[in-house]
């Protein structure tokens, strides 16, 4: 699953015009990749960089072999969504409190209740809608978390009729023994093909955390095209895992993913050419 466009571009200061990040995702869709999250339809004050969701949507070629996603964190953001015609949304909250209402302004509890009529029309329109749980390891504000929440949150979402839960390492600090707590707790409960893994590299721990998760038995991986990304609202937390680094391992494992690490190499350089950067990824790095 990649993130890139959403979750990478809205930690960058510099506003990449509407066009060019329409190129970037052309250049992740002709890699290979299945799931591209674009967007986000949160309020476009709180993330400026993503204020041109609309105009970014109705920018994509349809691609049938590519399913296009964006973050939508209450109605006023699903009815933007539906103009667009997108056919996949992700609704988001976190296993922490204080997370929660820094990130969205809403305790846990009062997020599930405002997705209920948000999930709800959301199916009716035909979507379908994945779910993000923040800081199910370690919470800027409240420090570590309990995996008993963690799973009682991914079943709220499962509950809504969300088809997948994304668990996030929103600041990056969880370690392989934290994935093997809180993974084998989630496992114990719910299907792997329904949950998905969300790493950030601050500590550079994603890698190990993903072997780790491999072993046992997750399956979806969420990445960010050179290493972009970060979350405005959690202080210090870097990119989410290079989807680079992600497929060399992936690759050298003999997994098959059908997405070439040349092309998204392609698209990470044209991306750090309009944000005028270095990104962090390791592999991108080795010519
Ligand atoms: P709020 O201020 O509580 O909203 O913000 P409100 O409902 O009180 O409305 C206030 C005003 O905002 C109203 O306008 C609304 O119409 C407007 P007014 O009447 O004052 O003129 N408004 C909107 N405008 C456009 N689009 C909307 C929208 N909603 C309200 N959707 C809100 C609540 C959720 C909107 C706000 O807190 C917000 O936008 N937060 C964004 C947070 C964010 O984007 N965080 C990063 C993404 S999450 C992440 O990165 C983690 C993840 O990667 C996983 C991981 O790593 O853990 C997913
Ligand atoms: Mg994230």
């Amino acid at each position: 699953m990649e993130v890139g466009p959403r979750d990478g571009l809205q930690n960058e200061g510099k506003i990449v015009p509407t066009g060019k990040k329409a190129g970037f995702i052309k250049l992740l869709a002709a890699s290979g990749l299945t799931d591209i999250e674009v967007a986000s339809f949160v309020h476009p004050k709180w993330v400026p960089q993503l204020a041109d969701a609309q105009e970014l949507i109705k920018q994509l070629e349809p691609n049938p072999n590519v399913r296009y996603s964006a973050l939508v964190p209450n109605m006023k953001g699903l009815e933007r969504a539906i103009e667009t015609g997108i056919r996949r949304i992700a609704v988001f909250t976190a296993a922490s409190e204080t997370f929660n209402r820094k990130n969205i302004n809403m305790g846990i509890q009062e997020s599930i209740d405002a997705f209920k009529p948000v999930v709800a029309r959301a199916l009716k329109e035909g979507m379908t809608v994945r779910g993000y749980v923040s800081t199910c390891f370690v919470c800027p504000y409240e420090g570590a978390v309990a995996k008993e929440k963690v799973t009682d949150v991914t079943r709220s979402l499962f509950d809504l009729g969300v088809d997948e839960v994304s668990i996030g390492d929103t600041i990056g600090a969880a370690t392989p023994r934290d994935v093997e707590s809180t993974g084998g707790h989630l496992l114990a409960q719910f299907p792997a093909r329904q949950l998905a893994m969300h790493f950030h590299d601050t500590y550079g721990m994603a890698i190990a955390n993903i072997y780790q998760s491999l072993q046992m038995g997750f399956a979806t991986f969420d990445s960010s095209a050179g290493g972009l990304g970060g979350c405005p609202y959690a202080p210090g937390a870097s990119g989410n895992v290079a989807t680079e680094d992600l497929l060399y391992l992936l690759d050298r494992l003999g997994i098959e993913t059908g997405v070439s690490l040349k092309s998204i190499r392609i698209a990470s350089h044209f991306i750090a050419k309009e944000l005028a950067r270095d990104l962090p990824s390791r592999v991108l790095k080795v010519s």
